[in-house]
């Protein structure tokens, strides 16, 4: 258990595709408890490999509101097979873009499929902060971020704002 860096935007890790895992080995189980770890110390609901430079699909996310009771969930190899026409419109923010939040608009509820750190095939239907946050930490699987939603002109102002935010830290 080790509480990893997060990488920072546009570090190139974050923008690469991530591949399947085909075995769920220890190696595997190790990145899940760094992935929990520190997302929790980050103070976040959700946590992708590639924010902690190891491009794999998998993903943690917990968005149980100020629950004393941890209960997160580890995704292996996610898959949306299906997402409603209804949408929803969401203030996002990624632990990668800190200080940044932009409404992103995405489907309101998804179908999803993916393996649990047994190997086990799950499938869910979720809706809320739960489809956002999955749909968002998939994208990072796929070496796409919140920022990529916005329009142009948009995105050329948050990314400058980021380099001036970048160049303080
Ligand atoms: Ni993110």
């Amino acid at each position: 258990m080790t509480i990893k860096k997060i990488l920072m935007y546009p570090d190139p890790r974050l923008l690469k595709q991530s591949v399947k895992i085909d075995k769920i080995d220890t190696k595997i189980k190790a990145i899940a408890e760094d992935l929990v770890d520190t997302m929790y110390s980050a103070d976040g609901v959700g946590l992708a490999a590639p924010q902690i430079g190891i491009n794999k699909r998998i993903f943690v996310m917990d968005c149980n509101d100020g629950q004393e009771q941890k209960e997160y969930v580890i995704v292996i190899n996610p898959e949306v097979t299906s997402s409603s026409e209804e949408l929803n419109t969401h203030k996002e923010g990624c632990l990668s873009i800190p200080e940044i939040t932009e409404e992103v608009v995405r489907p309101e509820k998804v179908n999803v499929s993916y393996q649990d750190l047994s190997g086990n095939l799950k499938t869910k239907q979720l809706d809320g902060l739960w489809a956002t946050c999955f749909q968002h930490e998939l994208d990072h699987l796929n070496g796409k971020l919140f920022i990529d939603y916005l329009r142009p002109i948009k995105k050329a102002l948050i990314k400058n704002k980021i380099k001036k935010l970048n160049k303080k830290r």
